[in-house]
């Protein structure tokens, strides 16, 4: 699953609209009924970038879907085919999957389908905020 869920970001990291960056990045989360969403940066010139992440996940939300159990992202320079480094989430797209997703919710991170690491929120985001565990 992990390799189906890094090829889909891979093409998804192809609808990229970074020209500001040139930093293309790819997501695809997996529902945890098994439907996958996919997701690309969409940036602006006035500073209102969407993150991959963000993208897929509402995305989702807005189909009505909001369990989630993994997200697979890939991000580097849009000159170049393949991902030199892993990709790690934003604190604001950490933040946004707090909101949808418990700390065992899977994050992978990935150069390609044979090279990736595997997180889980609770690891990227200790203590994070959550009103309605409060
Ligand atoms: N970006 C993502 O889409 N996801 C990440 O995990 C990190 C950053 C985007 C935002 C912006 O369009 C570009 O990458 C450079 O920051």
């Amino acid at each position: 699953m992990y390799k189906e869920l890094i090829r889909a970001a891979v093409n998804a990291r192809k609808n990229a609209y970074c020209p500001y960056s040139q930093f293309a990045v790819g997501a695809a989360l997996l529902t945890l009924g098994g439907k996958i969403y996919t997701g690309c940066n969409i940036e602006n010139n006035a500073g209102t970038s969407n993150c991959a992440e963000r993208t897929a996940i509402y995305k989702a939300v807005s189909d009505g879907y909001k369990d989630f159990k993994s997200i697979a992202i890939v991000g580097g320079n849009s000159l170049k085919d393949q991902s030199e480094d892993y990709c790690y989430p934003c604190g604001i797209c950490r933040q946004v999957m707090t909101e949808f997703c418990d700390g065992s919710f899977e994050v992978i991170c990935a150069k390609n389908v044979d090279d990736f690491e595997v997180h889980t929120l609770d690891e990227l985001i200790p203590y994070a905020f959550n009103l309605i565990k409060q």
